[in-house]
């Protein structure tokens, strides 16, 4: 049995190389839906069809355990999931998200302003603001919605992302922490970095999740058993353009990109 990981497009697998870094011996297959992508713009119904789509894919290519790696797609559609799909389709599977373990590393005991940067479908549905508050009641939360970022990136436009990145930065006013809460973010991190006050800590899932789910496998051994080690990653896409294969290598060298369609 192998891990899953989803996600809209190819920013995902920026998630997949910290599972493989901090936990190399084991199998992956990454499914983008690129195809579909953007997920931010879609409505609720779109993104959970998908995800569903994304989740029988997943599990039919023996995934145990899957890590919904899209904020979009946790955010909308990640509790139907776990409620009303995963129990009666595949008990067995375990399906995670990116906005809880987020939430953890975006507190400390002195932060009293937090900063949410997403895509309108995540900002629209609050749940790092719920999240957040759950831990901490007396929080401000400041969200914003950044829908011009990812298609600056996907178009590897990052003069011009690095400048929505600065106007950005200016819309947070006296934040303690800013969650990057969207896949593609991480690839503007330096910009934040330059752009925000230096005592701001900049959450980016693609520093915390390896330890995140090294975690999680620790304390489910029940999972951890079923899952095979032969450091292999399989990466497949919904619809293929060869300037992928470009941008997946420079994280895996090696890797090939397949195409499959799995949209019902
Ligand atoms: N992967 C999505 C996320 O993390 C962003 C890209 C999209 O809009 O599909 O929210």
């Amino acid at each position: 049995m192998k891990i899953g990981v989803f996600d809209s497009g190819l920013g995902g697998l920026v998630i997949t190389k910290a599972f493989v870094s901090t936990l190399p011996e084991y199998d992956y297959v990454y499914y983008g839906d690129t195809a579909n992508l953007p997920y931010g713009d879609k409505n609720a119904k779109q993104i959970l069809s998908y995800t569903i789509d994304a989740m029988k894919f997943l599990i039919s290519q023996n995934c145990e355990i899957i890590i919904i790696a899209c904020n979009t797609a946790t955010s909308i559609a990640l509790r139907f999931l776990q409620q009303n799909f995963i129990p009666y389709y595949a008990p067995d599977v375990k399906v995670l998200g990116v906005v809880i373990p987020t939430v953890e590393e975006a507190l400390t005991d002195d932060t009293t302003v937090v900063g949410v940067l997403a895509t309108n479908a995540t900002v629209d549905s609050h749940i790092y603001r719920e999240e957040l508050h759950k831990l901490k009641p007396s929080l401000e939360v400041v969200e914003i919605a950044a829908p011009d970022l990812v298609p600056l990136i996907e178009s590897n436009n990052f003069t011009a992302a690095d400048l929505a990145a600065k106007k950005y930065s200016s819309e947070f006013k006296s934040i303690d922490s800013l969650i990057l809460g969207c896949t593609h973010y991480p690839l503007l991190k330096s910009s934040f970095h330059k752009y925000l006050p230096e005592r701001v800590k900049i959450v980016s899932q693609d520093e915390l999740m390896g330890a995140k789910l090294k975690d999680y496998l620790t304390r489910h051994f029940e999972i951890d058993i079923c899952l095979s080690r032969n450091k292999e990653l399989k990466v497949w896409v919904s619809k293929y353009n060869s300037h992928y294969q470009e941008v997946a290598q420079k994280l895996f060298p090696n890797v090939i990109i397949e195409e499959v369609k799995c949209n019902a």
